[in-house]
C-alpha cells in the first residue's frame, strides 16, 4: 500500500465543467411513440422490444459522455486527480435526491451484479397474493434462524415480478437479517423511497431505465454499514470515506457515472416518472392484452399488483424446432431478429419458454402487433404437418 496516494493531495476539484449537453427540442411536449424514437441511436427498421435488458441511451446523453471522455484524453492526470471527482459528486448528489437519500450512503459501481448474492430463492409460479410471498420469506428465516442477509429483488429479471419489498424489508429486520436490495429494474421504473423503505444495502443498474451509458449502477449504504462495506478491489483510496473509496476503484472509466447526471435531466425533461412510466405501462396493458388473446396464449399467473409497469410475460407453446432448453431460447431470440428484425427476450421458466416485452417511451402499439403476428407466422408454421 505504500505507493498508493492517500487522497488528501488528490481530488483538488475540477477547473472547468463539461459544458451541458444539447437539449434543444427536448422537453414534455416531445412525441413519445414517434418524434422521440430520433433521440435514440436505434437501428432504422428494427423494432426494439427489450428495453429491459441493456437499456438504450439517448444520443444527447452520449454526446456529453463523449465530452467527458475528450477531456480525460487531452489530460488524464487533471482527470484522475483533480476533476473527475467533482462531476463524480455532482452525479451522485443527483442519483441521492433521485433515490431519495443522504448523498453520502449513495456511491456508483458499474452495474447491480456488482452487489452480494448470499442467498437465493426459489419463485414458483402461479402467484396468487404478495402474501404467498412474504409467507415464504417468513418460513424461510424460521427454519433457517442462522440466515444472516437477504438479498430481495425488487423486480425479478426473466419474469418481471415486482416483489411487496417494504414488507419483506421489514420482515427481514424482524427477524434480524440484513435486507440488501437487488433494484435492477426498479430504478426509474418504481418510486423508490430509499430513506423510507430502511433496506441496509440496494443496488440498481442506471442504464436500464434511466438512460445513462452502460456501466451504471449504484449502491445505497446505510450509515451503520459505512464502517465495514468495501469496493470489491482494494484500490487508492482504502480506508477513506465510502464515496472516496468507490470513487476510484483502480484505473476504470468513470464517464458513465459522471455523465448520470445529465441522463437523469433527459429523464426530467421529456416527463419524468409520472409520464413516461404512465405511457409505458398503458402500452404495456394493451400489448399484453393483444399478443395474449392474438396467440391464445397464457400469462404468467401473478397478481395485477405485482406485475411490472414496464414488462411483461407471456408463456409461448412448446414448438418442437425450439426446445424449451436454454439453446432454444437463443434459437428463438435469434430467429426474431434475423427473420422480423424484432428484439424481444425469450426467457426459460419452470422449464418453458416465455416471451417478455419491455416498453419504453420510443415504442408504439404497432410494434407489438407486428411481434404477435411474426409469433403467430412462427407457431402456426411450426405446427404444419
Ligand atoms: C433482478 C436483476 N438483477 C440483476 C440484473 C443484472 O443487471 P446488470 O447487468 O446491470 O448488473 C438484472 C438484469 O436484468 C436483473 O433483472
Amino acid at each position: 500500500m505504500k505507493s498508493f496516494q492517500r487522497g488528501h493531495e488528490w481530488l483538488a476539484g475540477a477547473e472547468t465543467i463539461a459544458s451541458p449537453m444539447d437539449l434543444e427540442g427536448i422537453n414534455e411536449a416531445v412525441e413519445y411513440g414517434g418524434r422521440i424514437r430520433e433521440e435514440f441511436s436505434l437501428q432504422k427498421g428494427e423494432i426494439f422490444l427489450n428495453h429491459g435488458s441493456f437499456g438504450a441511451v439517448p444520443k444527447c446523453v452520449q454526446q456529453v459522455q463523449r465530452r467527458y471522455l475528450d477531456e480525460m484524453e487531452r489530460h488524464p492526470d487533471d482527470w484522475y486527480r483533480r476533476n473527475a471527482y467533482t462531476y463524480w459528486q455532482e452525479s451522485q448528489k443527483a442519483a441521492a435526491d433521485f433515490m431519495h437519500c443522504e448523498q453520502e450512503d449513495l456511491v456508483f459501481v458499474e452495474n447491480t451484479t456488482a452487489g452480494v448474492h448470499t442467498f437465493e430463492m426459489e419463485i414458483q409460479f402461479p402467484i396468487f397474493s404478495e402474501d404467498e410471498i412474504c409467507e415464504k420469506y417468513e418460513d424461510f428465516f424460521q427454519s433457517n434462524p442462522n440466515t444472516k442477509i437477504a438479498i430481495i429483488d425488487a423486480i425479478t429479471s426473466p419474469s418481471a415480478v415486482v416483489m411487496p419489498l417494504k414488507r419483506l424489508v421489514d420482515l427481514c429486520h424482524r427477524y434480524g437479517v440484513m435486507a440488501v436490495v437487488d433494484g435492477a429494474h426498479a430504478v426509474g421504473t418504481l418510486p423508490v423511497n430509499l430513506t423510507e423503505l430502511g433496506a441496509d444495502v440496494f443496488t440498481g443498474s442506471f442504464h436500464k431505465w434511466l438512460f445513462t451509458p452502460r456501466g451504471c449502477g449504484m449502491l445505497y449504504v446505510k450509515q451503520e454499514h459505512h464502517t465495514w462495506v468495501r469496493p470489491l478491489v482494494t484500490s487508492w483510496f482504502h480506508g477513506l470515506s465510502l464515496d472516496k473509496q468507490f470513487f476510484l476503484v483502480a484505473t476504470a472509466d468513470q464517464t458513465p457515472f459522471t455523465t448520470a447526471k445529465y441522463a437523469f435531466e433527459f429523464y426530467q425533461r421529456i416527463g419524468g416518472m409520472d409520464k413516461i412510466i404512465g405511457y409505458a405501462s398503458s402500452l404495456a396493458t394493451e400489448a399484453h392484452e393483444y399478443i395474449l388473446k392474438k396467440l391464445q396464449a397464457e400469462p404468467l399467473q401473478i397478481p395485477q399488483s405485482m406485475e411490472s409497469p414496464t414488462m411483461r410475460v407471456i408463456r409461448l407453446p412448446d414448438l418442437p424446432q425450439y426446445p424449451c432448453t436454454r439453446e432454444g431460447s437463443i434459437a428463438f431470440h435469434t430467429d426474431m431478429r434475423n427473420k422480423y428484425n424484432i428484439q424481444c427476450a425469450i426467457e426459460l421458466i419452470q422449464g418453458h419458454l416465455h416471451l417478455r416485452i419491455s416498453t419504453q417511451v420510443y415504442n408504439t402499439m404497432e410494434e407489438y402487433k407486428r411481434l404477435a403476428d411474426c409469433l403467430l407466422e412462427v407457431i402456426q408454421t411450426s405446427r404444419k404437418p
